[in-house]
């Protein structure tokens, strides 16, 4: 089938890599010519484990296509899917620029019956919104052009996005058009079957993938409800770590001893620092938002941010516990990135943490093994060094903030030599506690 994909960010690349590699003609498109340049060349505008080798496989194949003239991509092609940010606004409602502006063109470049499938993620409603706009902008000799909008949200985790887009754990179809629906099954048909070749073949996934088909409202509140409901079950582990912490018990015990109930589940189960990136928190606040917005009570989702935010400020309640004074002590940030595998930073937790120890008078240096440069939100007096030994070389604390699995094999025997203070504050309860304990390390977790 032949495929335009609006937006190439995480999820329309990965969609479009993902459509090309099970025989379809993609062409993924940007207004932005510096990220289509990028890809052109060879070259990934975001890190994400695998992408490449599939973008290469498929732009030899002659699948996939890039390129920044959006407008003849959708007359050229018959199902134009949308994948542009709905990055969030100061007051909670998502901006929905990019898509309203995408939406006008679409309208304008239809020049012969289009499915349109919304995947990026959008308040509900969004999809009559876009079909309003579209129709807008039909031009005279298209207006008697038919379009059909399906929702189809999309579940990718950032660093697992690859696998998450092969072997997903349910497909959603938005939309009360029968023939629509069939052919969006015909689009995913390898995908929902499992039946293609695929390099790292994963026999345990295999099963056919679950398909829920309704209504656009419903298929958009998936996705929302979803991602709210995972930073919930985070925020109350987290909430009770804290309490933990106050009557002597272990998180780790206590998570593990709930995540064996079936009904409950191991995963989402991790005390730390709390959530970030570019959904949860985003998310979270949309939906908190849309509930208001239609008088009902977001009373959980307003207390699960409330408890997040709180988290990311007992790192900083554990470093006064330590050091008593912040200013001038030297602290050694590992990890940026807002989670491993990922050199996404946007609401990452090290931003709010370094940012209040700079403001408290401290030096930070902060390592990250794939954000290289100071984030745009974080405080630029922070010092961003090339490995982990010269960021904790004479601090007063080293202070994990992201689990990258390479600080498991850091040489603890030699940072306990070059750290002023044998302080640790792991704000994931990653690092082996009883060996930094045997090591003279005071260690300070979550809960644990
Ligand atoms: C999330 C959803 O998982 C995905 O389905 C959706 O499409 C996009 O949003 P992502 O933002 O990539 O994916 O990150 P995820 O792996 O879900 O983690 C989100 C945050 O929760 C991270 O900051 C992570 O560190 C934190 N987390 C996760 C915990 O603190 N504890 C856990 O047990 C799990």
């Amino acid at each position: 089938m032949k495929v335009c994909v609006i937006g190439t960010g995480y999820v329309g690349l990965v969609t479009g890599v993902c459509l090309a590699e099970i025989e379809h003609n993609v062409i993924c498109v940007d207004k932005d010519e510096s990220k289509i340049n990028m890809l052109l060349n060879g070259k990934m505008p975001i890190y994400e484990p695998g992408l490449d080798k599939f973008v290469e496989k498929n732009v030899k194949k002659k699948n996939l296509i890039f390129s920044s003239d959006v407008e003849s991509a959708i007359k050229s092609q018959d199902i134009i899917f949308i994948c542009v940010g709905t990055p969030p606004t100061s007051a909670g409602k998502p901006d929905l620029n990019s898509l309203d502006e995408v939406s006008k063109l679409i309208g304008k470049s239809i020049n012969s019956y289009k499915v349109i499938i919304n995947k990026s993620t959008v308040p509900i409603g969004t999809a009559k919104r876009i079909k309003k706009i579209i129709k807008e902008n039909l031009s005279e000799e298209n207006k008697n052009n038919n379009f059909d909008i399906v929702s189809n949200p999309e579940f990718l985790k950032e660093g697992e996005a690859v696998e998450d887009a092969f072997f997903p754990e349910r497909i959603v179809f938005g939309s009360d058009n029968e023939k629509v629906i069939n052919l969006m099954k015909k689009l995913y048909e390898p995908i929902i079957n499992q039946d293609f070749d695929y390099a790292n073949n994963n026999p345990k996934k295999r099963e056919k993938v679950p398909i829920i088909i309704t209504d656009s409202t419903s298929s958009e509140l998936i996705k929302y409800a979803s991602n709210a409901f995972l930073a919930t079950k985070i925020s109350f582990v987290n909430e009770v770590a804290n309490i933990c912490e106050r009557v002597g018990a272990n998180i780790l015990d206590v998570t593990y001893g709930m995540g064996l109930d079936s009904r409950i589940g191991t995963k989402y189960m991790k005390a730390g620092i709390g959530w970030g990136g570019s959904c949860f928190p985003k998310d979270v606040r949309a939906l908190s938002f849309t509930a208001e917005e239609y008088g009902a009570h977001a009373s959980i989702l307003n207390a699960v941010i409330q408890v997040n935010n709180y988290q990311r400020f007992k790192i900083i309640q554990k470093a006064m516990d330590l050091l008593g004074i912040i200013e001038d002590k030297i602290i050694g940030v590992l990890g940026i990135a807002f989670k491993p595998n990922t050199d996404d930073t946007r609401e990452a937790p090290s931003v709010t943490v370094i940012n209040k120890l700079v403001e408290l008078g401290a030096e930070v240096r902060a390592y990250d093994p794939v954000v290289t440069k100071i984030p745009p939100e974080m405080d630029q007096k922070v010092i961003i060094s090339k490995d982990p030994y010269e960021t904790l070389k004479n601090a007063n604390l080293m202070v994990l903030v992201t689990d990258w699995v390479d600080f498991l094999d850091l040489d603890f025997v030699k940072i306990k030599q070059i750290m002023k203070n044998p302080y640790i504050i792991d704000g994931r309860n990653f690092l082996e506690k009883k060996k930094l304990l045997d090591l003279g390390f005071v260690y300070r977790g979550i809960g644990y």
